[in-house]
């Protein structure tokens, strides 16, 4: 099984990015992001609960979201690996993470962070946000997601840093250009 983590602030590239992987490597894709987003449609407990963080461009708790990650890690014992977008972004969720996979006798393989200076960050996500739908996708909020990421994610960098498990990539090239870093850097550690 081989396990990456596509790490990176808000609109780094992670969900672009995470496509072309799954096409080309056939691993399991898991967006907190997303799944999160599926449960404030479907107006379940949890969802309601989420918008109120997400809306604020907080991070929603670390037990909620643990709690989908098991759940997808169960649902599909015979994956031949995850790429995990969006998750972990705290110490506490890698901790999880680290301890649910071992508990599947699995382990996180790499971590790719994708690394884009704030102004292009902040310009991409003010784009996407004409057409996205998105609440989060304006200007304050997406101040807010940016300073929760310095905050508190950055450091899941530093833990993955310290096990010898993180790699930084350009990721403001192209996304062809971004694309084909990242698939050396997975075909280096798969
Ligand atoms: P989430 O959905 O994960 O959002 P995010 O991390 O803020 O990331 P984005 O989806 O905005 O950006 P991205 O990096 O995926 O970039 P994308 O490819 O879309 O989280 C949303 C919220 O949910 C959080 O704020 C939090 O409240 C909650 N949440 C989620 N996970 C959580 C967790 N684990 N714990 C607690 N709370 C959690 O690209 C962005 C734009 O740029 C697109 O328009 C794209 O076309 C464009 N683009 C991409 N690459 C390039 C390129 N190379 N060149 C030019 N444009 C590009």
């Amino acid at each position: 099984m081989f396990n990456l983590i596509l790490f990176g602030p808000p609109g780094s590239g992670k969900g672009t990015q995470s496509s072309n992987i799954i096409k080309k490597y056939n691993l399991y894709h898991i967006s907190t992001g997303d799944l999160l987003r599926e449960e404030i449609l479907n107006q379940t407990k949890l969802g309601i609960e989420a918008k109120k963080f997400m809306d604020e461009g907080q991070l929603v708790t670390d037990d909620l979201v643990i709690g989908m990650i098991g759940n997808k890690l169960d649902a599909n014992p015979d994956s031949k690996g995850f790429i995990f977008d969006g998750f972990p972004r705290t110490t506490a969720q890698a901790v999880a993470l680290d301890n649910l996979l071992k508990s599947k006798g699995s382990k996180i393989n790499v971590l790719i962070s994708l690394e884009v200076p704030e102004p292009v960050l902040k310009q991409r996500l003010l784009e996407r946000g004409l057409s996205s739908g998105r609440s989060d996708d304006n200007e304050a909020t997406i101040d807010k997601r940016i300073t929760e990421y310095k905050n508190k994610t950055e450091a899941v960098a530093a833990y993955y840093g310290d096990k010898n498990l993180y790699v930084g990539i350009k990721g403001d090239d192209n996304i062809d250009q971004v694309f084909t870093s990242i698939s050396n850097t997975i075909d280096k550690y798969i």
